[in-house]
């Protein structure tokens, strides 16, 4: 299965920003392509133009969520259609700095369906807290979430993230990681059948270009969620290489 190496820029990119940043993606893959695929999803306002300059690139574009109803009186909100009229084709849903805020498996299940319906690729974030996976409950919660996060039937990609790992520069062992996607994958099959076979299954929690080689060629992982080293195009693309395995001189990043 082909890996997907995906950019969360959360918070971040100001105009001027995210041209910069979406310029240095384009040229370092004219330098090098990477044998996987990619995708950037940036903040709702500079959607639209990352979109347009990353068209016909081969990098993909997300929102980072989305509301579950197509329309409405909904303050503040983005719909998927929305999301889909600005260029986008992909979109984050449950991540862990919302789920903090608010969103439960109900509320994420149903922005993933208004996500398909939409025609978007949906990319379903999961993890334990540290206190419970202290408390020995990790695979409970993770099993959780998977359940009740995704419909039936589901055909997008689910990112395993650790809380505790997201934006701390810490990260699980290679055996835990490898353990968990072994988990996830198994509940997907339980779940979806042979679709949860096909899902990707990436792992996000301070993916750097330093560990991106270890991390992302476990089995079972299929890609990376990059939050703080997507700001940067040439740490997003020195992970895109690690993840397809270990670069030759010729495909280094200058
Ligand atoms: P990080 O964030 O790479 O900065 O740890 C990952 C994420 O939140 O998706």
């Amino acid at each position: 299965m082909r890996k997907l190496v995906a950019g969360n820029w959360k918070m971040n990119g100001l105009r001027a920003e995210a041209a910069a940043l979406a310029d240095g993606i384009k040229a370092g893959l004219q330098h090098a392509p990477p044998g996987c695929d990619l995708l950037v999803c940036p903040p709702f306002t500079v959607l639209a133009a990352v979109a347009g300059m990353l068209d016909g690139s081969g990098v993909g574009v997300g929102g980072q969520t989305c509301h579950s109803e197509r329309y409405g009186a909904h303050t503040g909100e983005v719909s998927a259609p929305m999301l889909r009229d600005a260029d986008a084709h992909w979109v984050i849903l449950g991540h862990s700095e919302r789920r903090a805020e608010g969103e439960t498996d109900a509320t994420v299940h149903a922005r993933v369906r208004a996500a398909v319906a939409a025609g978007l690729t949906p990319v379903v974030c999961v993890g334990e807290t540290e206190a419970e996976r202290v408390a020995g409950q990790a695979n409970d919660v993770v099993a959780r979430q998977v359940a009740g996060s995704l419909p039936h039937g589901f055909a997008g990609v689910v990112a395993y993230e650790p809380v505790w790992a997201i934006g701390t520069g810490r990260t699980p062992t290679a055996e835990d990681v490898a353990a968990m996607h072994a988990h996830v994958r198994e509940q997907l099959v339980a779940h979806h059948g042979r679709g949860g076979t096909a899902v990707r299954i990436l792992y996000g929690g301070s993916v750097k270009p330093g560990n991106a080689g270890v991390l992302l060629n476990l089995p079972e992982v299929g890609g990376a969620l990059v939050g703080g080293a997507s700001l940067s195009a040439a740490d997003f693309l020195a992970i895109a290489h690690a993840a397809t395995g270990p670069a030759s001189p010729a495909l280094s990043i200058p």
